[in-house]
């Protein structure tokens, strides 16, 4: 069952931006790359840097800690085939941007 939250206005994330939030006990990196949004679990599955506050790159987030390098469009590492990390939906309604919280897909992660 979808569980749609709203977690920013459009004008909180601007184009090329991401940003980090709080939803439904989950830590959401929001992330606005080549005109369209999309949200990943905040949390990067190497030692739990915030990939909300990473550095955005087209549609590749590089966490902040150590540089891990993400698609924010999948989840899947850029070097590591076999980690990807969660996604969840994003849509778009007026100004708010909302995410699926319980529509996240499921990660590959090595933890
Ligand atoms: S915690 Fe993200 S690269 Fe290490």
């Amino acid at each position: 069952m979808t569980h749609w939250i709203r977690i920013a206005s459009v004008d909180e994330c601007g184009p090329q931006q991401c940003l980090e939030r709080v939803a439904a006990d989950r830590i959401v990196a929001l992330f606005h790359a080549d005109g369209e949004y999309y949200a990943m679990d905040g949390v990067c599955p190497h030692q739990g840097g915030p990939l909300g506050k990473g550095v955005l790159q087209g549609c590749v987030v590089t966490c902040p800690w150590h540089g891990w390098q993400f698609d924010v469009r999948t989840g899947q590492h850029e070097t590591n085939r076999a980690v990807r990390h969660f996604t969840f939906p994003v849509k778009v309604e007026g100004n708010d941007v909302f995410v699926d919280v319980n529509g996240f897909a499921e990660s590959r992660a090595i933890r």
